[in-house]
């Protein structure tokens, strides 16, 4: 199965989009996590991308596209992945489909929809620990606060996470990222639109049905 998952940020895209992979048996690509890991790793890459992180505005294509490009090339995504955070304009969703071609098209797109007090809160609450695994101080508490259940790192919060970066990244989204609903409705392609406030198990389960993945 091929899936992308679109929604302005902290839709709960991530939260989602790992329990969708889980379940579909393919991996989970998600281009922040990948951007993320290059800034920390201080590659030339980590290093451009950085201070446009920093600032809530999408790195170049030339260098999401390549990275994302090398990914799915891997074996572990030949028969399928869930993509997350990419495409996030026209240009990378014709270059993703260009790389797909014919025989690998996409399935289905989910679209997480949330309204913006909602986003400000829960993005505002998130706390991330540096192999991304993600929590919310109420929400999705860690068992000990302050600590990654799984890898007992400390959490912290995300450089873009603070409310003029937040703000920016949903205008962004606005302008950039929310035209690929009306670009892949018009390429055919399924979109299951999802509810996305609610319980993150009974949220999982409708978009499992959505997909009969449940
Ligand atoms: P990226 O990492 O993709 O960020 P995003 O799209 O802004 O999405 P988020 O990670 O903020 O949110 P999410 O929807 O995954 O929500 P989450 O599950 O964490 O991109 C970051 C930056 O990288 C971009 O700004 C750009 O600079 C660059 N970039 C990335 N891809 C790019 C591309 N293709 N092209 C160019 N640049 C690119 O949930 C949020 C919080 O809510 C969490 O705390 C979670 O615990 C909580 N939560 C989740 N679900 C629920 C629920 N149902 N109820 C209550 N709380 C919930």
């Amino acid at each position: 199965m091929r899936l992308l998952f679109l929604g302005p940020p902290g839709a709960g895209k991530g939260t989602q989009a790992i329990r969708i992979a889980d379940r579909a048996g393919t991996p989970h690509i998600a281009t922040g996590n990948m951007l993320r890991e290059a800034v920390a790793a201080e590659t030339e890459l980590g290093l451009e991308a950085k201070h446009i992180m920093a600032r809530g505005e999408l790195v170049p294509d030339e260098i999401v596209i390549g990275m994302l490009v090398d990914r799915i090339a891997h074996e572990d995504a030949v028969a399928g992945f869930v993509l997350d955070g990419f495409p996030r304009n026209v240009s990378q969703a014709e270059a993703l489909s260009h790389e797909l071609g014919d025989d690998r098209e996409l399935d289905a797109a989910v679209l997480i929809v949330v309204d913006d007090d909602e986003i400000v809160r829960r993005i505002s609450g998130r706390r991330t620990c540096p192999n991304q695994h993600v929590y919310h101080v109420e929400d999705q508490p860690p068992q000990v606060a302050g600590r990654c259940d799984i890898d007992g790192a400390d959490l912290f919060q995300r450089e873009d996470d603070r409310e003029e970066v937040v703000r920016n990244r949903l205008e962004v989204y606005r302008e950039q990222t929310e035209p690929l609903v009306a670009f892949y409705r018009a390429h055919g392609l399924p979109i299951h639109e999802i509810d996305g406030v609610g319980d993150i198990d009974d949220i999982e389960l409708s978009i499992a049905s959505a997909l009969e993945l449940a």
